[in-house]
């Protein structure tokens, strides 16, 4: 007999994008924010007492809850602290799954799901989206106990109206948990959901908007009734003392979230008109990264070769993905640099598109 559970020795680990550490590098791989957190987190940081870290955080990061729900127009019971957005999705495979209770989700989408359902020892139904990412109508039928839309999707940066995913709320017989890690750079959310249905769980994270992937901090906005269960499955002190000072200064601080993700959706106009204007086929995105399918194959080709020339994008070797490259919006140069290159690149070898 082996160390591990039989699901554990089976599963893949999840991939995340490579962190390169050379200096210079354009790094447009992990759609982290190109821009610094809000000046009042490192203030929030820096003011941390010797106390704060002697004694345990409040476990369920008070401060960050009343800001989250009154920016959400909710009362704090409705909303749950987590150490990253990562962190929900595994306390819901925990509390929702099993070997009796599927989750299902539409694909190609975040490549976490696969991962955490093999670990949760749950089957997983993968309904393909359409060419143009639509709303599968089988996944209102699989019988799973949780679904899980991404919304804006990854990696296609496509969106499904709220009004759609109420319909398949009301449909579901098990819970509907509407992943919106990208959601900042979306025009509306689907937050307003958790109202209606009792079986919504809203995903937020802190490290796309808000510019603080290193900290890891995310929240859930469901019904209170959820967000006790969900409860159960958490750690007791998921969330740290500098994370929770840090995230409750950076979402009270609106003025330069919002001018910040105003840059970064600039930017992705820009960077999908460049990319078109190449050859590459880019849906609108609704996040802060676009997928750009060359047309020809070669996909991994050209991601070696940006990767050769210090520029880093994200390419997966997965069903409908392998003719595209995943490109995070960057800063106006790096997005200059990526576009150079990929000049270059296709002046010389074209038919890679
Ligand atoms: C679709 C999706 N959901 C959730 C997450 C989790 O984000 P985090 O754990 O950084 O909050 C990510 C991170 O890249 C993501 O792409």
């Amino acid at each position: 007999m082996g160390y591990f559970r039989e699901s554990i020795e089976k599963a893949k680990p999840y991939e995340p994008g490579i962190q390169p550490a050379a200096a210079g590098v354009v790094k447009l791989n992990t759609n982290e924010n190109p821009y610094p957190p809000s000046p009042e987190v490192i203030k929030a940081i820096a003011g941390i007492s010797a106390e704060q870290l002697r004694r345990y955080p409040d476990p369920m990061g008070g401060a960050f809850r009343r800001a989250a729900a009154d920016l959400n127009g909710i009362e704090p019971e409705w909303i749950m602290c987590c150490n990253g957005g990562d962190d929900l999705l595994r306390m819901a495979f925990s509390a929702f799954c099993d070997k009796k209770r599927a989750c299902a989700y539409p694909v190609p989408t975040y490549s976490l799901y696969p991962v955490l359902a093999k670990v949760q020892n749950c089957r997983a139904i993968e309904v393909p989206f359409d060419d143009e990412y639509n709303l599968p109508a089988k996944l209102a039928k699989t019988g799973a106990a949780l679904t899980i839309v991404c919304n804006p999707n990854a990696p296609s940066g496509t969106f499904i109206a709220a009004g759609e995913l109420a319909s398949l709320a009301d449909e579901l017989k098990g819970v509907l948990l509407v992943d919106e890690a990208y959601v900042d750079f979306a025009q509306t959310d689907c937050a307003g959901l958790v109202r209606d249905f009792d079986n919504v769980v809203v995903l937020r994270s802190m490290s796309k908007g808000y510019s603080l992937a290193g900290m890891r901090f995310g929240y859930a906005i469901a019904r209170p009734e959820l967000i006790a269960g969900l409860m159960k499955v958490k750690d007791s002190y998921n969330v740290d003392a500098v994370a929770i000072e840090a995230a409750t200064a950076a979402i009270k601080d609106q003025k330069y979230f919002k001018e910040n993700v105003e840059k970064v959706k600039t930017e992705r106009t820009r960077l999908t008109e460049q990319l078109r204007n190449l050859g590459f086929g880019v849906p609108d995105s609704f996040s802060n990264f676009v997928l750009a399918q060359c047309r020809n194959g070669g996909a991994a080709d050209v991601y070696e070769k940006l990767a050769g020339r210090n520029i880093f994008v994200r390419y997966f070797s997965y069903p409908r993905l392998e003719d595209k490259l995943r490109i995070t919006v960057g800063t106006p140069e790096q997005n200059d640099k990526l576009l150079a290159a990929l000049k270059d690149i296709l002046a010389t070898e074209p038919s890679q598109l």
